[in-house]
């Protein structure tokens, strides 16, 4: 018998879940449900494997929790780039291939930025994309969502500014897809002229008829917004080395006193967020953290449940 084609085949990009708000919601009331001390046991006798071929705190241990916590196994590769067999030449589609057959999901972090989409093509098991290149970070921009709306009570008719490397930060690319797919107030962007988001999220952008602004300075547009999105400089990703001085994008304690809104972070941070203002009740990067726990079970419960 032919088995039914799975609501969630694979976790790629973040637009899948704008496409399907249904989708969307599941995942939300889920994740809530998890925060809640909710109980599943939904991955018993499944296991997931983790290939992280870049390195990760929080993605790979809340996906590895999350999968222990649903009943399941883990198994994986932190440093796949040192100590998996692609040191001996294997290509990441043999990589895939033979795990599909070693696990029932696959969350992969690349450096390439088509890797999830080479990998789903090949594997006979789901693939997350936990993180590809300087493209995309799907699970990332559903827990800022997902904290957007706990923070804000909702994630429509808002004003969010992004502020950092904003060309090779793959967390703000898809959590502005993810914003495009609804009503918003405006998105800022805000960083250096060199940094700026890409053009294909600017396209975009306007094909929704989502209104945004680009500055240079972190000015009173970020300060005024209801969420803002600090990002570290993404110098692994930077042709030169060089020692820049980005202070101007630094949200220090003193300008963080004029942030009304939520402030978030993906972490980790560098010295663009100051410690400081980690005592203050919009400071919500730590929440947003845990919340990457109950989105990633989330997303787990619905491909095993
Ligand atoms: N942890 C996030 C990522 O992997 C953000 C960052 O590293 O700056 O994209
Ligand atoms: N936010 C995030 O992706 O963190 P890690 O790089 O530590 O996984």
């Amino acid at each position: 018998m032919k088995a039914p084609k799975r609501r969630l085949q694979h976790v790629l990009e973040a637009q899948q879940f704008g496409n399907d708000p249904e989708l969307l919601g599941e995942v939300f009331k889920l994740a809530q449900f998890f925060q809640k001390g909710g109980e599943s046991d939904c991955m018993r006798g499944r296991i997931l494997a983790s290939l992280f071929y870049e390195p990760s705190t929080r993605t790979r241990l809340s996906f590895e929790s999350a999968a222990l916590r649903l009943g399941g196994g883990v198994i994986g590769t932190e440093s796949a780039e040192q100590f998996s067999s692609v040191v001996k030449g294997e290509s990441l589609p043999d990589t895939i291939r033979i795990i599909s057959a070693y696990a029932d999901v696959i969350a992969l972090r690349h450096k390439d930025n088509n890797a999830a989409e080479d990998a789903a093509r090949v594997a006979t098991v789901p693939i997350i994309n936990a993180g590809s290149g300087a493209h995309q970070h799907p699970t990332q921009a559903l827990l800022d969502l997902y904290t957007i709306e706990q923070e804000c009570g909702t994630f429509e008719g808002l004003t969010v500014a992004f502020v950092g490397d904003l060309k090779h930060g793959r967390t703000v690319r898809s959590l502005a897809y993810l914003l495009g797919k609804f009503p918003q107030r405006k998105i800022v962007f805000s960083s250096p002229v060199d940094l700026r988001i890409g053009k294909d999220i600017k396209d975009y952008l306007d094909e929704r008829g989502v209104q945004y602004v680009e500055t240079d300075i972190l000015g009173t547009e970020v300060l005024q917004a209801d969420v803002v999105y600090m990002t570290r400089m993404q110098t692994e990703r930077h042709a030169s080395t060089h020692n820049r001085d980005y202070s101007q994008f630094h949200l220090t304690g003193r300008v963080a006193r004029s942030v009304r809104g939520a402030i978030l972070h993906p972490l980790p941070r560098n010295s663009e967020l100051d410690p400081v203002i980690d005592t203050r009740p919009n400071a919500a990067y730590f929440r947003q953290a845990r919340n990457g726990l109950y989105v990633r079970m989330a997303l787990l419960h619905i491909l095993f449940a």
